[in-house]
């Protein structure tokens, strides 16, 4: 058996088209650009390729990109007043503070300075506790365009087993909420699991986020499931001494047993932008309905709060 293959480069594209009408639409009715922020400390050369490639695309969806790229030295009270600027600008829609931030930056701290409203990576504790409770909330980029691929080759997934290998706060949380939300029953694997092979063989669905090139083998795999591989590893072939980048899943044995199975690169990488860029837009939305649109003011986190509809400001 050959699995489908999930194209995230194809899906994404399509789900950024989508994007580009709405973001047209509201341009057209004379309603300013979504603003998406994005901040950068250091030079860390993997950083500045995501955020270029972040810039890129905003920018090619019609959206406003901001870019603020300051030194590595910078200290933390800086940052933190550049959030508040951003929090309180009413042109910005999405704040995003790439990670990782050098270590005299308490990436948390910022983190939480972020208005909720504002948090397009879904990573403050606000939006992290609405997810778990069911509420409105952001939902990290990943996990949402992971949740996408999944969708594109089963609606309905009530029932289903998923196991999701990795428990990091960005994929394998929130992935285990996302899946929760849609009925499955979900286990989370990791370090300490014992029998990993024997747990992850028994899911319908198989989420592998752990960071460790082809972990994930054949013998890891039941007949027609569907593999989520979100692994982006670089690895040098000893034989060529070139690098190039594997995922968490090796794809040529796990192909030849999934039901559908998503590539690296072209699976979930390309999902995660079109993901950040839709949250962006979420966001604008909302405040566009609540008139705070073309640049009115309001308060980034009780208005969020407003619109959840049981705490009033
Ligand atoms: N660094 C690598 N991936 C991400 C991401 O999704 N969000 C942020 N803020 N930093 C990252």
């Amino acid at each position: 058996m050959t699995a489908t293959l999930i194209d995230g480069k194809a899906i994404a594209a399509a789900l950024r088209a989508e994007l580009a009408a709405r973001v047209a639409g509201h341009v057209a009715q004379g309603y300013r650009k979504p603003g998406l922020a994005v901040v950068l400390v250091g030079n860390d050369p993997a950083s500045e390729v995501y955020v270029a490639s972040k810039a890129k695309q905003t920018k090619e969806i019609g959206m406003l990109s901001i870019e603020h790229r300051l030194p590595a030295e910078t200290t933390e009270a800086a940052l933190l007043a550049l959030v508040a600027r951003l929090n309180a600008d009413p042109g910005v829609d999405g704040i995003l503070v790439q990670l990782p931030l050098p270590g005299h930056i308490d990436a948390d701290k910022i983190i939480e300075a972020i208005a909720p409203a504002k948090d397009v990576d879904g990573f403050h504790p606000v939006n992290v506790g609405r997810l778990s409770t069911g509420g409105k909330a952001f939902v990290p980029c990943t996990p949402r365009g992971s949740l996408k691929l999944i969708k594109s080759v089963r609606q309905d997934l009530s029932g289903l087993h998923a196991v999701v290998v990795g428990r990091s706060n960005i994929v394998g949380k929130p992935m285990l909420q996302l899946l929760l939300a849609e009925n499955c029953t979900v286990t989370v694997a990791h370090s300490r699991t014992q029998d990993l092979p024997m747990v992850c063989r028994s899911a319908d669905i198989l989420v592998a986020a752990v960071g460790r090139p082809k972990l994930i083998d054949s013998r890891y795999v039941k007949p027609g499931a569907i593999v989520i591989d979100v692994g982006i590893n670089r690895v040098t072939d000893k034989a060529t001494g070139k690098s190039r980048l594997v995922g968490d899943a090796d794809f040529d044995g796990v192909k030849e047993i999934a039901g559908a199975l998503t590539p690296v690169p072209g699976g979930v990488g390309p999902m995660t932008i079109a993901c950040l860029l839709e949250n962006t837009l979420d966001g604008y939305e909302i405040r566009l309905k609540q008139g705070g649109g073309g640049g009115a003011r309001f308060d980034p986190v009780t208005e969020w709060i407003c619109t959840s509809g049981n705490i009033q400001p």
